[in-house]
Order: C-alpha cells, then sequence, then structure tokens
C-alpha cells in the first residue's frame, strides 16, 4: 500500500481523540545521543499491541510509509553519520530506525503511547541503539536543533509546521511522504512504485535591503524572497547596479554584481536568519577577498 487517500486520512482524522490533551515537551540537543530507551514518558503498552493500519491517531491516522520509500527519504535528505533526524508522527518508528542505521542520531516523536512502546521494541530488535522514542504532540514539541526532519502527515498539517520548519536553522533538510508544503515549493521530488517523496532545504530568511562591505563604494542589496526563490537589484550609491545570478541554498548564497566600470565581481557565501553574510568576492580577473554584508531593514513576513 502506498498511497492511502487523502479524503480516507481526513474522515479518518477528523474525530482525532483526546483533543486538548497536548503535552509540553522539549528536547535538547545534547540529549539526542544520551536519551536512554527507557526515559521519557512510560509506555505503558503490551507486548502483545499490534498496530492496524488505518488506525486513529491524533491528526492523522497510522499509515506505515514503505521500507524503499523510507530509503528514498533518507537518501534525498543525504542522512549520515551524527545527523541529528526527527520524524514527526513516528509510527512503529520505522524512519528514526532506518535512520540510525546509517548512524544517525534519531528520535521519534508520537502521541500514541502503545506506538511509542512498539518503536522502542523494534529499535531494540533491530539493535538501532541511537533511535529514540518520545510520547508527545508534534505540535507542542521543540525539534529545532534537528539537521533532518521527516515527516508523513497531511498536507495541512505540513503547512501548520511549515512557519516553524522554515524557523530552523539554514539548510536543515526537510522530507515529506506524500504530502507537499503548500505554496513552499519542494527543491526535490522522486517517485517510488506510486508514492512521492518530496524534499526542502530550509532557506536563510535574507529578504530586506543590504550593505555590502569590501567593495568600492556603497553596494546596496535589495533582496526579494519568496522560500528558497530571490530576486536581487543593485544600487551603487545613486546608479543601479547589475545584478545577476542570484542562488540560494540553505544558508549557501552566491550572485554576480556588474560594477560602474563593467567589472564584474562573483560573491559566495554563508548567510544567517539574523542578518549577516560572509564569504568571498572574486573578481574577473580571479582576486579574491573576503567580504560582509549586513541587513539594514528585513522585510517581514
Ligand atoms: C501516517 S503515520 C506515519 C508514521 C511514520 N512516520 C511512517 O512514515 O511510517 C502518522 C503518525 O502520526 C501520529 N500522530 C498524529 N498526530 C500526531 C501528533 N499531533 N503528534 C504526534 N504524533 C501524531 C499518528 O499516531 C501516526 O502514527
Amino acid at each position: 500500500m502506498t498511497i492511502f487517500p487523502i479524503d480516507r486520512w481526513i474522515t479518518f482524522a477528523r474525530p482525532a481523540v483526546a483533543l486538548g490533551l497536548a503535552v509540553a515537551l522539549f528536547y535538547p540537543a545534547s540529549s539526542w545521543a544520551q536519551r536512554a530507551p527507557s526515559q521519557g514518558t512510560p509506555a505503558t503498552a503490551q507486548e502483545s499491541f499490534q498496530p492496524q493500519s488505518g488506525q486513529l491517531g491524533k491528526d492523522v491516522v497510522w499509515v506505515p510509509t514503505p521500507d524503499a520509500v523510507v530509503e528514498a527519504m533518507l537518501d534525498m535528505a543525504e542522512v549520515t553519520e551524527g545527523d541529528k533526524v526527527v520524524d514527526l508522527g513516528a509510527g512503529d518508528g520505522r524512519i528514526a530506525i532506518a535512520a540510525a542505521r546509517r548512524g544517525a542520531h534519531s528520535l521519534g516523536i508520537e502521541y500514541n503511547e502503545d506506538m511509542v512502546a512498539l518503536s522502542r521494541r523494534n529499535a531494540a530488535r533491530a539493535g538501532a541503539h541511537n533511535a529514540k522514542f518520545v510520547q508527545g504532540d508534534i505540535f507542542e514539541s521543540d525539534f529545532s536543533d534537528a539537521d533532518v526532519v521527516t515527516l508523513y502527515l497531511l498536507p495541512e498539517l505540513n503547512e501548520r509546521l511549515r512557519p516553524t520548519l522554515l524557523d530552523m536553522k539554514p539548510g536543515t533538510r526537510v522530507v515529506s511522504h506524500q504530502f507537499t508544503m503548500g505554496s513552499w515549493k519542494p527543491d526535490a521530488k522522486r517517485t517510488i512504485g506510486g508514492s512521492d517523496a518530496l524534499f526542502w532545504i530550509v532557506p536563510a530568511n535574507v529578504a530586506g535591503t543590504w550593505q555590502v562591505g569590501q567593495l568600492d563604494g556603497d553596494l546596496q542589496l535589495e533582496l526579494e524572497q519568496e522560500y528558497q526563490e530571490l530576486q536581487a537589484r543593485g544600487r551603487w550609491g545613486s546608479e543601479d547596479a547589475r545584478v545577476r545570478n542570484v542562488k540560494l541554498t540553505g544558508a549557501d548564497i552566491r550572485f554576480t554584481v556588474t560594477d560602474r566600470s563593467g567589472d564584474v565581481h562573483h560573491f559566495v557565501g554563508v548567510a544567517d536568519h539574523d542578518g549577516r553574510m560572509t564569504g568571498t568576492v572574486t573578481d574577473g580577473n580571479g582576486d579574491q577577498r573576503p567580504f560582509t554584508a549586513r541587513r539594514t531593514s528585513a522585510v517581514e513576513g
């Protein structure tokens, strides 16, 4: 079973149980590696518990991601040793366990206690000691230190999570089984046996006006941003400067500026969410020097 029709999901999800039982959780970065499977909210489930595909969940039913799709999702996110991977709505733990098998420290957040207990048993059976599971509500949990976020939820739940995801550190990789993120277009998409895996890289928030140092004169850059897409205009004092080849991938930003005398400067740097940019500028003759830029006014929203 690869595609679970959205209307069935919504039918199942609407009478969501346990509304108002949100549990506030906080997972400091350093605790990922050390958190013992027995720690966190104790799972009370019996060994005999058998999950049923389509069973009710808090905001969405449980349907497992097929193994081939799990592997494709982790491939797309280039999950590797040392990554911190969080699966939001972890089900039987299969994504977190597969990530731990690649050497990642993974955390599955799951509302259903029986599923949490099952995940812990599955991880122990698989020898996936770096896969941890906690009972909690994904909308009340702090997973801001993750390097990779995986999801198999619903489009509207992805959209609800979108502001939280966009606030994560630039370069965080996000991969969703089947469902989109509204107006935030994926950076990549793969289809595996009828299922889609969609991939995003959290872009630095760079919208606004920037003052670029280390160039003769006074270069001002105006960046208009829609997620990872950028439009740029430049000014040298009162004159327009030509800005081309603008590209933003996570924290990595590059653009080319043609100055008043027609010389071309290639900027390659990194940006954060807080209006700082540093990097190297290479002139047409190959000379390189560092540059810094500061955002002097941000664009809200
Ligand atoms: C479609 S299943 C995906 C399971 C797993 N991630 C996978 O891909 O195999 C969604 C899971 O999210 C859980 N869930 C639903 N709402 C949740 C919430 N608010 N917080 C945590 N888990 C939730 C459900 O219990 C279910 O196990």
